[in-house]
């Protein structure tokens, strides 16, 4: 019989520190959500007067980032979690919270985090996307995805605390 995990076991996960999100280092943890209402292998997106926060439990602990795709900033709490991996629903892309990297390229292609280029590609069964030459086609095949940035977590009480950078004044 497999093991049940409870939302009492869950913890920060870890991130790659390079990827801290820029005005994190000093600013205070603050209250975002009970514990309960994120079980694990659920995402949930928690709104910080401008930004949209993404809180996702997963098998490796759990993560805060941005609540928008690192492509073309969709919501990514309306898609689809497997593992660390989440399936953002508008292009295909996948992204991985483990380790921030795309683990799939948009339909639309483009540059990948590190610069290179990668081409259009339509999923099986549907008819390649045709992608007349001009600003449009320009504009997707020089949108660069870039990786995660990623809140500190803690869990305290029963919370989930996470670290948002101050508003600037
Ligand atoms: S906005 Fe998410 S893959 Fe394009």
């Amino acid at each position: 019989m497999p093991l049940m995990r409870s939302t009492t076991e869950a913890h920060p996960a870890t991130f790659p520190l390079r990827l801290q999100a820029i005005g994190t280092a000093d600013a205070p943890y603050r209250p975002m959500l009970a514990l309960a209402e994120l079980p694990e292998g659920t995402m949930r997106r928690v709104t910080i007067g401008e930004l949209d926060v993404l809180l996702v439990n997963t098998d490796r602990g759990v993560f805060a980032t941005d609540d928008r795709c690192p492509h073309m900033s969709a919501p990514l709490s309306i898609g689809v979690l497997e593992g660390c991996v989440v399936a953002c629903p508008l292009h295909e892309g996948q992204f991985d919270l483990c380790s921030g990297d795309v683990v799939r390229m948009p339909t639309t292609g483009g540059l990948d985090p590190d610069g290179e280029y990668h081409p259009t590609w339509s999923p099986a069964g549907k008819e390649p996307k045709v992608d007349p030459p001009g600003k449009k086609a320009e504009a997707r095949r020089l949108t660069r995805v870039r990786r995660f940035r990623y809140y500190p977590v803690r869990i305290s009480g029963g919370r989930i605390e996470v670290v948002i950078p101050a508003p600037e004044e």
